[in-house]
């Protein structure tokens, strides 16, 4: 089995941070590790890390699986969720956006996407993609991997009709391979009277 690297193109992730956010901005680091991309780019904001195996400074982290603090936390004060998973963050992404429901701010989120990588090894997408799109195991799809941003925006525009919010803003790059996707959308509550 191949070892899991945290930062591939660390360059790349802080680029796509920097570009976005505002010193205001506070931050729930839900996959913090070593703080790789803490001390590049959080280190004045308001910030809290979440990892489930080590983190980079006992005072302002916690070691939790994200999943169980995301369940036992009020994290709707947040602007930012970071999730530099090294898979497919979709299901702890969906969670935050019902939790944050109904959304009345606006939020950020920074997001590793390894469906690339994850679709060419297994030969499927990831389980909740699978089942919002209706792409069960055996939908053999040619040259699925390229469409992997075209899904995600799929899964993303449902997740925003039945969850009441608009997206305002995405923007993606990819690693040197193409094999992995960074990621950035904001979401904001939906105007008054859209569908009156
Ligand atoms: C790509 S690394 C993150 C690197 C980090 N963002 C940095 O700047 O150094 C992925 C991290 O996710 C953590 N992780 C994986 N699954 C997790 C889970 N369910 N809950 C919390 N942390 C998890 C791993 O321990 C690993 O540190």
């Amino acid at each position: 089995m191949s070892k899991q690297v945290d930062n591939s193109n660390p360059e790349r992730k802080i680029f796509l941070r920097n570009k976005f956010i505002e010193k205001s901005d506070s931050v729930l680091d839900l996959f913090c590790g070593n703080g790789i991309i803490y001390k590049s780019c959080y280190s004045e904001n308001k910030y809290f890390g979440v990892d489930k195996n080590k983190v980079h400074n006992n005072s302002i982290c916690v070691i939790s699986d994200n999943k169980q603090f995301i369940r036992s936390n009020d994290v709707s004060e947040y602007d930012i969720f970071d999730l530099d998973d090294y898979g497919c963050p979709y299901f702890i992404m969906t969670m935050i956006l019902k939790k944050l429901s109904p959304i009345n701010k606006t939020y950020k989120f920074f997001i590793t996407d390894g469906s690339i990588l994850h679709y060419n090894l297994s030969g499927k997408f990831d389980g909740i993609i699978q089942k919002s799109e209706k792409l069960t195991a055996k939908s053999k799809i040619k040259f699925a991997g390229r469409f992997t941003i075209d899904v995600f925006l799929s899964f993303l525009n449902k997740s925003s009709i039945s969850l009441s919010f608009v997206l305002t803003n995405i923007y993606y790059i990819f690693n040197s391979k193409h094999s992995v996707c960074y990621m950035y959308f904001s979401i904001s509550p939906e105007p008054k009277g859209r569908h009156e």
